[in-house]
């Protein structure tokens, strides 16, 4: 079996995070404005999902806009506002169709109204779908998301004896979700930028230089096959 070859008989990753960068080099480098990778990244989005649920992966959590991200440019800002309304209002039939399940991991304050309405109900819409769960991280930050839970744990009237682990990521956003075995960041860049911080404890990391809109279903697949061949010893020593 070649090394980039998915093995269908090894386990494959249940969760895949994705760090989907690189959309404004994308469209730099074919002379276009960074909107029209934003645009070619969303569209991307359905074919590495359907990929995904091929390859029987349980869940995907994209990475959509991070709570730092309000820092750039207002009109981009914008945009990306608009691209995440658009994409909600033009692929939610078929993604219930096909039994995709949406999640919502951020904060929806400081969202308009419009599209917190539109968040919830595909998230409400689709809850009950088993085919493959789409986590959308939007107005993401893994530090917010530890706060939030913090500040959650405490007016819940915690006592600090009971904090646990399994406490905390029970008030995550992603509550209920398995962590995720895999990050896979594109663009080259080798960092988390503030993704999944508590639940990628012990995930295996991958990072292509392929841009996002161009990573494909072969890119997904290579991925898979090369957490295939990780030893993962979750700090333990292994049998010999
Ligand atoms: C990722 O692409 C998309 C978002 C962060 C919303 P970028 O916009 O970061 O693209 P580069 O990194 O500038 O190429
Ligand atoms: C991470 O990409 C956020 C998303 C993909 C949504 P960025 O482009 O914002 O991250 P940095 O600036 O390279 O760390
Ligand atoms: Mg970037």
């Amino acid at each position: 079996m070649a090394a980039d070859q998915v093995n269908e008989e090894r386990e494959t990753p249940r969760h895949i995070g994705i760090i989907m960068d690189g959309n404004g080099r994308w469209a730099k480098s074919r002379g276009l404005p960074r909107m029209a990778g934003h645009r070619a990244g969303t569209k991307n989005i359905r074919r590495v999902l359907r990929e995904a649920a091929d390859l029987n992966i349980e869940v995907l959590t994209i990475y959509a806009f991070s709570t730092e991200n309000w820092g750039r440019p207002q009109a981009e800002v914008s945009h990306l506002m608009r691209l995440i309304s658009q994409s909600i209002r033009n692929e939610l039939d078929d993604l219930d169709a096909n039994g995709v399940q949406i999640r919502h991991s951020g904060r929806l304050a400081g969202v308009s109204k419009y599209l917190q309405k539109q968040i919830q109900g595909a998230v409400e819409r689709t809850k009950n779908n088993n085919k493959i769960v789409l986590n959308v991280a939007f107005n993401y930050g893994g530090r917010a998301e530890i706060v939030d839970a913090i500040s959650q744990i405490i007016a819940e009237g915690t006592k600090s004896d009971e904090v646990t682990e399994d406490l905390v990521s029970r008030h995550l956003y992603t509550a209920g979700l398995p962590d995720p075995d895999m990050i896979i960041r594109t663009g080259g860049e080798y960092r988390l930028s503030n993704f999944l911080t508590w639940q990628a404890a012990y995930a295996e990391y991958y990072a292509t230089p392929t841009l996002w809109p161009d990573f494909d279903e072969e890119e997904l697949r290579a991925a898979v096959a090369v957490f295939q061949g990780r030893d993962r010893r979750y700090g333990l020593v292994k049998d010999s």
